[in-house]
């Protein structure tokens, strides 16, 4: 059975081709729900000009296929992971005609290759600046196509998805100040009557953040817009951000049990507001391969995620079941 831990909403893990390979045995039995941690996005898929290499991303969404899973399509408009091309053309900088033309075409060609396992897009991934004072983060789509970039994005998502979910993805969504500038993009589209369906917060926490009243409000505010509120990339570092100079050999048995009430107060609070959350996928499988390793301290070992190196299950794994339910 797939998305053991919860009867509440779906559980979900981000996958690449190693883990496919490393983790299938734990993706098969907690995940009912499976996002690409690079392969569908557009520097994979096509690097260069008139390529088009969706074989990593062929092999996740054959994997959810065959287990009966869906996907979160992750992500079609973002600052990162976007080839140079898209954005020039014959050696100057793209017009906005090219650059909407190649975004149709992407959305088009991940439509009719995944449409059928896609139940969701994150349409625009952190397009909110976090420096004091600026609004959108400046990037290529911001630059060529102006303001109105996220709200393009999105109805032509509509247009190509129609049948697909339709999300705002960020980082820092419980940062007061990023909250509210996040706030103000969604709830000015929604009153445009642009197109989304809901916003994901990614979830990259720590042992001390957040508490359930922070999580909570945040939830309860974006919800009362309408929207739908998934927790897209979820894991719980050892380290906080500021930590820089911290290195671990290995996460004590006090850490671990600071991790596990950090993922019983999040997944509580998730079932509280279970009305909200339809669905919670954690960015990785097991401690062996995360992408923390190599953020923000290269080549430092982090131990974020409910199973061991080993894949044996940690205590955070049983501080969920216990808070969100499964075995
Ligand atoms: O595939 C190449 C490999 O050929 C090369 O030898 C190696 C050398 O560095 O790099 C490999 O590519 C790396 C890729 O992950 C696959 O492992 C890139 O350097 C590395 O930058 C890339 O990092 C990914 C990152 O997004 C890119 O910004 C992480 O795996 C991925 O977990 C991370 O995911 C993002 C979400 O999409 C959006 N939210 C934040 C989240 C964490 O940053």
């Amino acid at each position: 059975m797939n998305g053991v831990f919860s009867e509440h909403f779906t559980i979900g893990g981000a996958v690449n081709s190693s883990t496919v390979l490393g983790s299938r045995e734990l993706i098969v039995k907690h995940f009912g729900s499976l996002t690409a941690e690079n392969e569908m996005k557009p520097m994979v898929i096509h690097p260069r000009m008139g390529s088009w290499i969706p074989y990593g991303a062929d092999e996740i969404a054959n994997l959810a296929r065959e287990h009966g899973m869906g996907m979160r399509g992750h992500t079609l408009v973002w600052h990162q992971q976007t080839p140079g091309w898209f954005f020039s053309s014959m050696g100057a900088q793209a017009s906005p005609e090219v650059l909407l033309e190649r975004l149709e075409d992407h959305f088009t060609r991940m439509q009719d290759r995944y449409g059928d396992v896609v139940y969701a897009w994150d349409v625009v991934n952190e397009a909110i600046s976090d420096a004091p004072g600026e609004f959108l983060r400046p990037s290529p789509y911001l630059e060529i196509l102006g303001e109105d970039y996220i709200e393009e994005a999105f109805r032509l998502a509509k247009r190509i998805m129609p049948d697909a979910k339709l999300y705002y993805n960020d980082y820092s969504v419980l940062d007061p100040a990023k909250q509210d500038k996040i706030y103000t993009l969604l709830s000015g589209l929604l009153e445009k009557g642009v197109p989304i369906d809901g916003i994901g917060f990614q979830g990259h926490w720590n042992i001390y953040f957040p508490d359930s009243r922070t999580l909570e409000r945040g939830i309860q505010r974006f919800a009362a817009l309408g929207l739908d509120v998934q927790i897209t990339e979820l894991d719980v570092s050892v380290y906080r951000h500021e930590d820089r100079a911290t290195r671990l050999k290995e996460p004590t048995p006090e850490i671990l049990e600071l991790q596990a009430d950090r993922y019983r107060e999040i997944f509580q609070t998730l079932v509280n507001n279970s009305q909200y959350v339809s669905n919670v996928t954690f960015w990785g499988v097991a401690d062996d391969k995360t992408w923390l390793d190599n953020f923000p301290v290269s080549g430092r070992k982090n131990w974020p995620l409910l199973f061991a190196e080993d894949h044996s299950p940690k205590p955070a794994y049983y501080a969920v079941v216990e808070a969100a339910g499964g075995n």
